[in-house]
């Protein structure tokens, strides 16, 4: 065939497999009244789409409704309008398809590490002896092995957010929200969490939905970084990003990595953020 045929001839390509998104966000609006009597408009008509397996950030000013829409989507608190949809089928409440991590690791002082871990297992109601073996495996994934009966308090700060990391996965959920895991920590661990936190999704799969506020996290974790607006909170940047995995730290010094922070910046500069 010639190579004029070949132009002429329509290509035939597969179409895209069209899966249905783990998780669908439609038209999310959130209205809270305050003690005062006043409204507070924290989301605008927040839509986005989850596919399995993908890590999306979330960058944002500060009060613009990130931690309400993680909320939300956690099936804590309730939206004013719109909905949720988990694999095609609208939710509300908790499910047990999702883990959460908090900005700060709310451990129970009280109880060992490995309780600690167990507790969505105990909410659950599920089987505690059959879900201790998976605790150990999952500390010893994070580096925590020999520290399951350590209480809290005698852990570092990235050892204690490593075991909420662990309390959020043991429940095997498809998806991972996780609110500023490592907003209180220093930069040299935040660095070797990020790294971790890579090693952990690539080895899990899990959906994840990450808040941030540092670009450089966002950009250097995620498949799809998504920015919201000053409250009321609405979408206004989804950004690819497809460097390959595993990535190190050396991606954070070259110049694509530098040009896709600086546009999130500006982006975010447009929303009145400052971010680092
Ligand atoms: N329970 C509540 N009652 C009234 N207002 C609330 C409540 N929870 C959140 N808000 C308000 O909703 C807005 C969004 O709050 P949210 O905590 O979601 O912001 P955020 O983006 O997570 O901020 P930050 O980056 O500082 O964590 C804020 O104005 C906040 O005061
Ligand atoms: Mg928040």
């Amino acid at each position: 065939m010639s190579s004029l045929q070949n132009a002429a001839t329509p290509r035939v390509c597969a179409e895209p497999e069209v899966k249905v998104p783990v998780l669908s966000v439609r038209a999310i609006d959130k209205r809270f009244k305050t003690k005062s009597g006043d409204e507070i408009h924290a989301l605008n008509k927040i839509s986005v789409d989850l596919a399995d397996g993908e890590f999306v950030s979330v960058l944002g000013p500060s009060g613009c409704g990130k931690t309400t829409l993680l909320k939300i989507l956690a099936g804590i608190v309730p939206p004013s309008g719109g909905t949720l949809l988990y694999r095609g089928t609208a939710i509300s409440g908790p499910q047990a398809g999702m883990g959460v991590v908090f900005q700060s690791s709310v451990l129970l002082p009280w109880w060992t590490v490995l309780d600690n871990v167990l507790l969505p297992i105990r909410v659950l109601k599920l089987d505690l002896t059959s879900y201790r073996q998976k605790a150990r495996e999952l500390l010893r994934l994070v580096g925590l092995e020999g520290f399951e009966n350590s209480y809290p308090g005698e852990l570092s700060g990235g050892m204690q957010q490593r075991a909420a990391i662990v309390r959020g996965l043991i429940h095997d959920p498809g998806i991972l929200l996780m609110d500023e895991p490592f907003g209180a920590l220093d930069a040299m661990t935040r660095e070797r969490m990020n790294v971790e936190l890579q090693r952990i999704w690539l080895s899990t799969r899990k959906t994840v939905f990450f808040i941030t506020h540092s670009v450089s996290e966002a950009v250097f974790l995620s498949d799809r970084v998504l920015v919201m607006s000053a409250r009321p909170g609405s979408l206004v940047e989804n950004v690819r990003v497809s460097f390959p995995r595993p990535r190190n730290a050396d991606l954070m010094s070259t110049a694509e990595f530098g040009d896709l922070t600086r546009h999130l910046r500006h982006v975010l500069g447009g929303s009145g953020a400052v971010h680092d």
